[in-house]
């Protein structure tokens, strides 16, 4: 039975187990297979009109071998024609050999030509190597409803508020999550953007927002852990599946972790820092519904500050975390503010032949600066 579908935008180069099967579109599959099926009828009832006339050497069995297999053997393909029902009926279940789902939120914003510009050529680079593993976030939801082993396993969005002055900067009310804005030119075409229903800012609320629609695209959708990167971060795509598969449980095991590139704050919390940081589905659950906006905002340092705030907001949890430790392992590097650094360092990241490969690399272990200002061993840490 046909159980996957081939996604939208496919691209050739990249082949796997399944895919060979997926490439032709539903109708010609379905017509393969009922030719297959009476093949498989023809031969087995020539088979038999050639037992029979062994046996009995009887001059009818010439006559009858004359009408079509499936004239003789009606069997319509009840799989195919069931398969809709099937698909609801477990459509609630995760399947066995389930991968590991990680949701990428960049975060992005449309006020103004640049940010909207750095979305351009993040496309064309780590979002653009023809992994299917990847994909956009729409394309990951149409597998999933059509599909019981998505072949996408990280899907992506450009995160942008556009709430409007008149919407608060952190959602928390009755008012939906994410809106459809009205057309402008800065509204690009991609189909890979997801525009909250608040206010824009870089340190207020934008995450915690991100985590609640994450957390209902999670339960939704089955998605297991949820990413916040920065839009002049540039991660190694391969790196990081490779990080999800080896490292990361899938449901049901994905319970109160969160990792990331260590820092801390001066209060003893430490958090991801917030180039590249993820939580598992539950605890952006927590963070956006087990505390209020009211409460995050007590909770937030002076000034506020998304990653550090977000460690505030992890430790109000009563259990105990798992803190999945980047520090050695950072399979990403940060702040490529121009298109030019952006693309350079892209092709380092990617050259083969580099003596020192970019990644991954070990990041300084404690990040000394902020905490010790006058420290007299090395201001820039260990
Ligand atoms: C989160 O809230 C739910 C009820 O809404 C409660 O059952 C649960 O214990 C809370 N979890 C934490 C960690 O506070
Ligand atoms: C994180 O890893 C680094 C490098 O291995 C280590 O030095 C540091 O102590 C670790 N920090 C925490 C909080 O686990």
């Amino acid at each position: 039975m046909v159980r996957h579908i081939a996604p939208k935008g496919f691209s050739s180069t990249v082949q796997s187990e399944f895919y060979n099967d997926l490439i032709t579109s539903n109708n010609k599959t379905t017509r393969r297979k009922r030719e297959k099926v009476k093949g498989v009828f023809a031969i087995g009832f020539l088979a038999i009109v050639t037992l029979f006339t062994i046996d009995s050497s009887s001059p009818k069995a010439s006559i009858t071998s004359s009408i079509p297999a499936n004239e003789l053997f009606p069997l319509s393909d009840r799989s195919l024609q069931e398969m809709e029902k099937y698909k609801q009926e477990y459509a609630h279940e995760r399947p066995l050999s389930s991968k590991t789902t990680m949701l990428l939120g960049i975060f992005s914003t449309n006020d103004d030509e640049k940010y909207v510009h750095r979305r351009t050529y993040i496309r064309e680079t780590y979002l653009n190597t023809g992994d299917p593993r990847i994909c956009k976030l729409s394309e990951y939801i149409h597998q999933r409803e059509y599909n019981m082993h998505p072949i996408c396993q990280v899907p992506y969005t450009f995160i942008i508020a556009a709430g409007g002055k008149h919407r608060p900067y952190d959602h928390d009310d009755k008012e939906p999550i994410t809106i459809t804005p009205k057309k402008s030119k800065r509204i690009n075409d991609e189909d890979d953007c997801t525009y909250l229903n608040i206010r824009e800012s870089m340190e207020d609320g934008k995450s915690a927002t991100y985590f609640k629609f994450g957390a209902e695209i999670a339960s939704k959708y089955g998605i297991d852990y949820i990413t916040k990167l920065d839009d002049d971060t540039i991660p190694s795509p391969t790196m990081l599946m490779d990080f999800i598969e080896d490292e990361l449980p899938p449901s049901p095991f994905n319970r109160r972790i969160f990792g990331g590139r260590v820092w801390t704050t001066k209060a003893n919390i430490y958090y991801g820092a917030g180039a590249f940081y993820f939580l598992s589905a539950d605890l952006a659950h927590h963070i956006s519904h087990n505390l209020s906006a009211k409460d995050r905002k007590s909770l937030s340092h002076f000034p506020k500050t998304e990653d550090a705030d977000m460690g505030k907001f992890l430790f109000t949890h009563d259990r105990p975390l798992k803190f999945v430790n980047l520090s050695a392992h950072q399979f990403w590097e940060h702040d490529f503010k121009t298109e030019e650094a952006f693309r350079t360092r892209w092709s380092e990241i990617l050259d083969p032949n580099r003596k020192e490969p970019r990644l991954p690399r070990r990041a300084k272990s404690v990040p000394w600066k902020h905490l010790c200002p006058n420290d007299i061993l090395n201001p820039d840490g260990l």
